[in-house]
């Protein structure tokens, strides 16, 4: 079977037909998916069944698969690149994060490299009456970009935003190692994309705690009007999961979050691998 990729009828994303990642992918199979990939911000696989190591497979043909700094904890036994998220408890702990990014974010963008790519596949989809639950929520940013009023676009370029790891509120603590791993760092408000060139809103309420010689109040201001004119619905594909799925987002391009309205017994696990990125430029 051709592999086929078709533009989802949404804001962002693309579906990936006729591929079985189980099997070993040539290099003209992945240009075409890596392409699709860049240019639609989320790429969506449906009905596979793939071992973990199938999984990281794929994941590393984008690039260097991270560890989570949290991965003692909650990385799979045998394969700690997968990071599990799940709200299941199993003798009476949890198997991994039960509430991971419930707020509009871009994974890993307080590091100096934030992440290029994260994928998850879903084991087990929460369902209320047969109907999924727990979605996932991209924003793209490029699109978003696009739309701003030119005389915006001037004021925000060459603009540089403060991320600070502790921005943001997590439903776990935090230890002070990690909080030292990931000092504030200083990212362009406008990214371009490594690979298209294509410009980017790169700004989110929570990570985003300054703005580099900007006072501090208008800073808070600006932040918070970008970061909501990226979520705008016109600009946001709301994916609903089914069992099989396996989504790899791109987050240059894409904000996302979490949606969180299921609880046990309803139970979620997803397989959660994320590839490194460039210096955002
Ligand atoms: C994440 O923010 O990486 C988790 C997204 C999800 O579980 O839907």
């Amino acid at each position: 079977m051709a592999v086929e990729a078709v533009k989802l009828d949404a804001p962002a994303g693309v579906e990936i037909r006729g591929v079985d990642l189980a099997q070993p992918m040539n290099d003209d199979t992945f240009a075409i998916i890596e392409r699709a990939f860049d240019t639609h911000g989320v790429a969506v696989f449906r009905d596979q069944q793939i071992t973990p190591e199938q999984q990281v497979a794929f994941c590393a043909r984008f690039g260097d698969v991270e560890i989570n700094h949290n991965g003692a904890k909650f990385g799979l036994k045998g394969n700690p690149e997968i990071y599990l998220i799940s709200n299941i408890v199993k003798d009476g702990r949890p198997i991994g994060t039960p509430r991971a990014g419930p707020r509009w974010h871009s994974d890993m963008c307080y590091a100096k490299r934030p992440a290029r790519a994260t994928m998850l596949f879903a084991v087990e989809v929460p369902e209320l009456h047969g109907l999924p639950l727990g979605d996932t929520a991209f924003a793209n940013a490029a699109a978003a970009w696009d739309a701003l009023p030119s005389g915006m676009q001037r004021r925000v370029e060459g603009l540089r935003a403060v991320f600070d790891f502790q921005g943001r509120k997590r439903g776990r603590p935090i230890s002070a190692e990690t909080i030292a791993q990931y000092p504030p760092v200083e990212h362009p408000m406008v990214r371009r994309h490594p690979n298209t060139g294509r410009k980017s809103l790169y700004v989110m309420r929570d990570d985003c705690t300054g703005v580099t010689g900007m006072d501090a109040g208008e800073a808070r201001t600006l932040i918070d009007a970008l970061a909501d004119h990226i979520i705008r619905p016109e600009f946001v594909y709301r994916h609903r999961w089914r069992k099989g799925d396996l989504v790899v987002w791109d987050n240059c391009t894409v904000q996302h979050r979490a949606v969180i309205d299921y609880d046990l017994p309803q139970r979620r696990l997803m397989w959660r691998t994320t590839v490194k990125g460039d210096v955002p430029q």
